[in-house]
């Protein structure tokens, strides 16, 4: 044995450790490397594979892949981003590797991120969201990465772990399956509806002009992950309504259990902050909700203004955070806050919010199994990759502190104009919120920020990685908040 006569100080930046590694092959060096990364890598590597007696095993391959090829790194500032690109090579090899065909073996990760990712709700036509709401979200997710967002089919075989053959049947499968749906809706594979009756309205133009008896339909104010929203006149009250309508054609029975769910948990929820309920029902196909119409605009349509003056994009966060408590109180996760789902109006030069969409939910008596996991992924996005808590991202349970983690997510975005992570792919992006220190709000504002320290603390306990270590409730959250807008000054 030779004695090792190096030391290395642990107060060592990455790029001296890395300097010194490559010089002299330090193996000390290296260790070191290793001991700062191996935590995040694994966890990264985990939620890749989904599977913890992977990761390990997986592990260790990258650090010794990535001990041979370190004179290939040509900027040591980049070594975490440079690992993480690894850790998706190794994954991808390490299933091929194992002989692992698990089409399914993380449909909440690759779901996670399908049609919301990059693809806008203009982008994707009504007949086409229709199309591929009737398909198995497998086949969605394939053809949404590789049609609608242009990948490389080969990425994307190996970011769902399919090995590229079987991968190219399968993308043929959906392509022809799509075709069908788009030319003729339901034909010859429309099983028999639940109640007997064919679907009969299966996308927006099938709509009849009054609904449920009394709602006139109005012209569309939005659309989302799978419904589309009009406005609609109440011919009883001569008031006008939001009508939520989802479609329901073959195969998407999670997505009726889903928007069954969301109108029960609706009734449960009595907020100034939470937009109200009036009415639910079906028509043959379809399922609609009725909703207070509020006459403003989403937050997501407001983001491309860019950022907010700091006091609003408090104040605009506490409301939010009115509501999450109010839904947390009854045991109901949102999982699915981001600017999409808020919608404010301005009066009197002050921000009104409204908190929307339940799409996603978990409620109380919803435990996570892998049926509700399959549900939830094959019925909508279980959550936005830009917003999701990092135990979101490799489908821990969660409660209400990943709604104050997306929240945070949002108003880092209100006060910078900025996410806070960004990345080309969604894999990369989940990753980054799994172990990716966020940047502080005060390095990316417009302006100079006042009590810029406070604002600081305030988002980055909002954004850590561990529930323990954010705030308590949104209670405790609000408090944090008030503080620095007493700060600010009236
Ligand atoms: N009550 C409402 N009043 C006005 N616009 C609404 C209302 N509800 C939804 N919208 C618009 O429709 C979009 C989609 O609604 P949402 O409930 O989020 O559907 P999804 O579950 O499909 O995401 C929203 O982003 C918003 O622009
Ligand atoms: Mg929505």
């Amino acid at each position: 044995m030779i004695e090792e006569q190096h030391t290395v100080d642990i107060q060592s930046t990455d790029q001296a450790l890395i300097e010194a590694y490559r010089e002299g092959q330090d193996a000390l060096a290296y260790s070191e490397l290793v001991r700062r990364y191996q935590i995040p890598l694994y966890r990264i590597l985990s939620a890749i594979l989904s599977d913890p007696d992977q990761a390990e095993p997986a592990c260790e391959k990258l650090f010794v892949r990535a001990a041979n090829r370190l004179h290939e790194l040509h900027d040591p500032r980049g070594f975490h981003p440079w690992l993480i690109g690894m850790a998706k090579d190794v994954a991808g090899d390490f299933e091929v590797d194992a002989g692992v065909v698990a089409p399914l073996s993380r449909p909440q990760l690759l779901s996670a991120a399908n049609l919301s990712l990059h693809a806008g709700k203009q982008v994707v036509a009504d007949a086409v969201r229709v199309a591929l709401s009737q398909m198995s979200s497998q086949q969605r997710t394939m053809l949404t990465l590789v049609e609608l967002e242009g990948n490389d089919p080969a990425d994307v075989a190996k970011a769902m772990g399919i090995p590229l053959p079987d991968f190219e049947v399968q993308l043929e499968e959906a392509r022809s399956r799509f075709v069908d749906l788009l030319t003729a809706p339901g034909a010859g594979t429309t099983p028999p509806a639940m109640d007997g009756v064919p679907p009969a309205v299966t996308s927006p133009a099938d709509l009849p002009a009054v609904i449920g008896g009394r709602y006139r339909l109005g012209p569309r104010l939005g659309a989302g992950g799978m419904g589309v929203v009009h406005r609609a006149h109440d011919e009883q009250t001569g008031e006008d309504v939001a009508l939520k309508v989802v479609f329901l054609g073959p195969g998407t029975e999670g997505i009726r259990a889903r928007f069954d769910r969301e109108c029960l948990a609706m009734n449960m929820i009595h907020h100034k902050h939470f937009v109200r309920s009036h009415a639910h029902g079906e028509l043959p196909g379809a399922r609609w909700i009725a909703l207070d119409v509020i006459e403003g605009r989403n937050l997501a349509d407001r983001m491309l203004e860019g950022a907010f003056e700091p006091r609003q994009a408090l104040e605009i966060a506490r409301q939010i955070l009115l509501a999450l408590g109010h839904l947390h109180e009854r045991r109901i996760v949102h999982r699915d806050v981001k600017s999409d789902n808020v919608l404010f109006v301005v009066e009197d030069d002050a921000p009104i919010v409204k908190l929307i969409d339940l799409g996603i939910a978990k409620l109380p008596d919803d435990t996570f199994t892998p049926e509700t996991a399959r549900l939830t992924a094959a019925g909508m996005t279980l959550g936005t990759p830009a917003y999701i808590a990092p135990e979101q991202a490799i489908a821990q349970t969660v409660d209400g502190r990943a709604d104050l983690y997306s929240l945070s997510v949002l108003l880092f975005e209100m006060l910078t104009g900025k996410l806070p992570f960004r990345a080309a792919d969604m894999v990369t992006l989940l990753t980054m919120h799994v172990s990716t220190t966020p940047p502080l709000v005060s390095e990316l504002v417009p302006r100079p920020l006042p009590v810029a320290e406070a604002i600081d603390e305030l988002v980055d306990r909002g954004l850590a990685k561990t529930p323990k270590d954010r705030y308590r409730d949104a209670q405790e959250y609000i408090e944090a908040l008030d503080a620095i807008l007493t700060e600010l000054g009236e």
